[in-house]
């Protein structure tokens, strides 16, 4: 366990010893949390949207921006509060608070987008009279009292000139009370505009709250004037002590962060090493205090200093002319079967696009072999032949005497297949490279070859400015330097693993690793790095202490063959840039100062009180928590157990003092992966090892990412074996637009709250069915209620619902969950038994089936307005998705997520055809127009639909035909015979489209209209 936090304070027993506060401890023992009542997921969407568009402005990613599944800050910080806080009998009261505390409430928006000046506010403010908060500069000048007004409007004459009075903030006005002008000013802007130009809240540290101490103690009777105070306060009375907080899966460390940020006492665990030096990183240098901080940085230096020195001893990175590399280029070199030549393997000859710089290969026909040749301040035309390099999609092409040359890697590489224990399996004829290489050898298929060096000036210290860079070809005596470097590594090398300067270890196969072998005949870690890189990083290694070894991760992360050379950024790219272990054709080495730039202190600095580090199996964890709020791998794309192993190699032996009692190992064996049996089995042993190092009040969140519906009963399943039950379900959309650009479906964060299952519980299914829909509606009903409370709100216009559809779907998912895991038996059947036994595929267990129930009663409820529940009932799912989505596009909700939930839940199979737009977050249907003759077919999913009938209508109308051949028309587009039985339903889509769609597609509104009007006189 590391615990390297100076400032840690002591826990206290307060069911002992009264707490200076005076909160009654144990007084909210048994209250339901916060969360467990509300969680204002849309606002909450918004910020958590902000911080990740934050990129590298985000607090912890400078300690390894190569992990990507951080969870936002503002939402683990929004779990601890809302774990904590009580749901009373005031929910909306709850709700003001809790928004006080996260920074969404409009004064703590005014601190976050800074204060307004007052010629600002008085330009769209309603203020009654403004001599209550400014004076006026020049004293006595006229100005109007009452706001709006632009104070350009009304100059005076100084000296002559025509000039702008001056608003100045008297000096009796509070703080508070300016930004709660300032605020007024809010009145047109939606939260979504102004939190996009804010500062995050977490950003203002303490200074967020200032303004909210008093309402937050008056409505929760504790004495805080500052976060650690209040969530002691609320430990308290919970707990009877300061509360602890844990996450057993913390990966970059982000939850546990959070939490120690708001001054919970917490464990953070972590199965991997890496995982653990990033939380411990977070903690210790993120979270160190001025003092360390100083201690930190001066280390910093020093290492730079002696790296440095030791790299210019050996004379390998400078021409002796005043320049020195800044990133040499590699490709592969192969042996082109058809005509004999040595081959460079280049995707594109393109050195740089900014700079015009490309590779020109030059035949040495004697030699069979190219040149290479760097062409400076080339022409477009040259730039643009110059995209097409010897790899082409798969094959090395180039011409000899005219003739071309195209041959496939894979024959090159001798692909074959073979059986092994009756499996086929792929093979080739590369050599698998010995322990002790360094490079490829000379008969070997692939080879490797310096093509380019990117040089930059070295500055004397008087002259100041950006230092000029230049590419230059590769000379003689560059190959002597590479020649120099390749010989002291070689002989370096034994003595640098021996010491744990440079990995030794084998690359174990696996999904990830395997390639490594199959497309370079790479064996061990060290493979990966050529010997200028391996030079570089093993100096560094050499001075790296713990509070370096995060710099030196990240390092290493731009430090390999895997890193790709973008020529159009003329940069190096990160090994981790797609959470993958890709080989390339052709990458960037970067020298030792672009590698120690890297140690100039980038992070940022969070005080905090501490935070313990320990490196174990979730199942195995040794301490006690009062709340856990995890985030484990589910179905998770990337393989941290494999991936981080390139990490590991080099820290494994010899490990930074702080980490040295950690296992420096992946432990693939004991992580969670997967989503299959063994996937259910290992979380089980997780969250049941959690339940028992719980309080019997106790609370866990758990985070997962949202994608279809066999992740509930996946869910529900290990819920019920761990001995817990779920008591809330929240969505959250997590994601940024460019991670949705990647993926076709979006992803979200579910958050599931979890209780212990005391006692124990019997029912039947009949019954079960009862409670799920009373549990159903009741949710929907209460969420819904909350929603018009808030909309009678005027000063809450900006916020919007504060749930929308999606978040009332889900409540069918947490009500199905919520009855189900509370009970132990059902039909004498011990859930916690059946949960673990493995699934015949193709069979719906009766927790689906239970499942799917709760979410079809759910979505039944969540008619839109204007629309009969008969009609409703009787839409095939196509339908239900249109009608449904034109009612959320009529109040301005165009993200692709909602609409991708609502084809799920509606089961609508291809919900694409029927869009116009699927951009992330101005996604959009169809109209009438646009759908033109399409989806009239049998393969439609509208096919023969009332809908479908009335959209064509529509059109037809548009384009002006006569109303009656429309109607015949209609009457073709459906069943046979199905128009007169029909007619009622379609008045009723008809109407309704037009409702939804007037003020977005006017013509087609007043077309629906003349339809609806139609079909009514007809049945007259
Ligand atoms: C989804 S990540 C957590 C990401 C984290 N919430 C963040 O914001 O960075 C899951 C983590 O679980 C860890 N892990 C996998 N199996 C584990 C096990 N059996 N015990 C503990 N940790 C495990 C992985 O190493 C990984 O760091």
């Amino acid at each position: 366990m590391t615990d390297a936090t100076a400032n840690a304070i002591p826990k206290v027993d307060h069911t002992k010893t009264p707490h200076p506060s005076g909160v009654q401890p144990l007084s909210l023992k048994d209250a339901p949390a916060l969360i467990e009542s509300l969680l204002p997921v849309q606002k909450l969407s918004i910020d958590i949207y902000k911080e990740r568009m934050a990129g590298s402005g985000q607090t912890l990613t400078a300690l390894g921006s190569y992990w990507k599944g951080r969870k936002p800050l503002v939402l683990n910080r929004a779990c601890v509060l809302a774990s904590l806080l009580p749901a009373t009998s005031d929910p909306i009261k709850d709700l003001e608070v809790f928004e006080l505390l996260m920074g969404m409430d409009d004064i703590s928006m005014s601190k976050r987008l800074g204060l307004a000046k007052p010629e600002d506010i008085v330009r769209t403010a309603k203020i009654a009279d403004i001599h209550a908060y400014f004076v006026v500069d020049p004293p006595g000048h006229a100005l109007p009292s009452k706001a709006p007004f632009d104070i350009k409007d009304h100059l005076y004459i100084k000296n002559g000139k025509s000039t702008t009075p001056k608003l100045k903030w008297r000096s009796d006005v509070s703080e508070t009370k300016k930004h709660e002008i300032a605020a007024l000013t809010f009145e047109h802007d939606t939260y979504h505009d102004l939190a996009t130009d804010a500062m995050r809240a977490e950003e203002l540290g303490e200074d967020l709250a200032w303004h909210a101490w008093e309402k937050v103690n008056q409505h929760l009777g504790t004495k805080a004037s500052s976060f650690p105070e209040l969530i002691e306060q609320l430990g308290v009375m919970r707990f009877g002590h300061r509360p602890t907080v844990a996450d057993t899966f913390s990966g970059s460390g982000q939850i546990p962060f959070a939490a120690a940020q708001l001054g919970c006492d917490v464990f953070a665990s972590d199965l991997n090493p890496v995982a653990c030096m990033l939380t411990w990183g977070a903690f210790n240098i993120v979270g160190a205090n001025e003092e360390r901080r100083k201690m930190i940085d001066a280390e910093q230096k020093d290492l730079v200093a002696k790296v440095k020195a030791e790299i210019d001893a050996l004379g390998v990175e400078q021409d002796g002319t005043g320049w020195r590399g800044k990133v040499y280029l590699y490709c592969l070199e192969v042996t082109c079967p058809s005509s004999g030549w040595r081959v460079p393997v280049l995707p594109a000859l393109v050195v740089s696009k900014d700079k015009s710089v490309y590779a020109k290969l030059v035949p040495v026909p004697s030699q069979k072999r190219y040149d290479i040749e760097l062409v400076c301040n080339a022409t477009a035309a040259e730039m643009k032949a110059a995209e097409l390099g010897t790899y082409r999609n798969g094959d090395v092409v180039h011409v000899v005497n005219g003739v071309e040359h195209v041959n496939s890697i894979a024959s090159i590489r001798g692909d074959y297949t073979t059986e092994v224990g009756g499996k086929k399996v792929k093979r080739n004829r590369l050599r698998l490279w010995d322990s002790s290489d360094v490079a490829f050898r000379d008969d070997d298929i692939f080879n490797e070859r310096l093509y380019a060096i990117q040089w930059i000036k070295e500055l004397n210290e008087d002259e100041s400015g950006r230092a000029p860079t230049e590419f230059r070809s590769v000379t003689k005596a560059d190959l002597e330097r590479e020649k120099f470097v390749n010989e002291y590594v070689q002989s370096h090398l034994a003595e640098w693993q021996e010491n744990g300067w440079a990995p030794e270890t084998r690359i174990e196969p696996g999904d990830e690793t395997e390639r490594l072998y199959r497309e370079r005949g790479w064996t061990n870690w060290h493979h990966l790095f050529n010997p200028r890189q391996l030079l570089v990083l093993a100096f560094i290694r050499q001075h790296t202490r713990s509070f370096q070894a995060n710099k030196f991760a990240r390092v290493l992360n731009f430090q390999s063959k895997l890193c790709r050379w973008d020529h159009t950024r003329t940069n190096a790219q990160g090994v981790f840039d797609n959470q993958a272990l890709n080989t390339l054709y052709n990458y960037a080495c970067r020298s030792s100062s672009l590698c120690l730039s890297g140690f100039n202190s980038g992070d940022k600095h969070f005080p905090i009180s501490g935070g313990q580090v320990v490196n174990t199996a979730a199942k195995d964890i040794q301490y006690q928590s009062d709340i856990f709020i995890t985030d484990p791998p589910y179905g998770d794309a990337v393989k941290y157990e494999e991936i981080l192993e390139y990490f590991i190699a080099w820290l494994r032996k010899n490990p930074p003092a702080e980490f040295s009692q950690w296992t420096w190992d992946s432990r693939r064996e004991l992580a969670v992966k997967g989503e299959d049996h063994d996937f259910r089995l290992s979380m089980v042993a997780a969250y049941k090892r959690m339940a028992e190092c719980m309080p019997d009040n106790g609370l866990q969140i758990l985070m997962f990412t949202h994608q279809d519906g066999d992740i509930w009963a996946d869910m529900a399943n290990i819920v019920w074996a761990s001995g817990l039950r779920v008591t809330a379900a929240w969505y959250l959309v997590t994601e940024t637009d460019s991670a949705l650009r990647d993926g076709s479906y979006v992803k979200g964060t579910i958050l599931l709250v979890l209780r212990k299952r005391l006692g124990s519980k019997r029912t039947n299914q009949t019954d079960l069915a009862y409670e799920l829909e009373d549990e159903v509606a009741e949710q929907i009903k209460r969420l819904t209620g909350m929603n018009d409370t808030i909309a009678l709100d005027s000063s809450r216009a900006k916020d919007g619902n504060l749930f929308e559809d999606a978040d009332l779907q889900m409540a069918g998912y947490a009500a199905a969950l919520k009855v189900l895991t509370k009970h132990t038996i059902i039909d004498g059947k011990d859930m916690a038994e059946e949960a673990l036994r493995p699934r015949v595929a193709g069979q719906k267990t009766l927790v689906e089936s239970l499942i799917d129930f709760a979410t079809d009663t759910a979505n039944k409820m969540l008619v839109p307005l204007g629309l009969d529940q008969s009609v409703w009932r009787d839409l095939e799912p196509a339908e239900r998705f249109y009608l449904k989505m034109l009612e959320q596009e009529s109040h301005g909700l165009n993200k692709l997520d909602n609409y991708q939930n609502f084809a799920k839940a509606f089961a609508v199979r291809n919900f694409s055809a029927l869009m116009a737009s699927e951009n992330a977050n101005k996604a959009a249907l169809k109209s009438a127009i646009e759908l033109g003759r399409s989806e009239m077919n049998q393969s439609s999913e509208l096919f023969q639909t009332p809908t479908r009938a009335v959209l064509y209508a529509l059109m037809d109308l548009q384009a002006g035909k006569d109303l009656d051949v429309v109607l015949k028309g209609t009457e073709q587009n459906l069943k046979v015979g199905a128009f007169y039985s029909s007619r009622d339903m379609l008045v009723v889509i008809a109407r309704f489209i037009g409702k939804k769609v007037d003020a977005m597609r006017p013509e087609e509104a007043s077309a629906a209209r003349v339809l609806a009007d139609g079909i009514e006189n007809q049945r007259m």
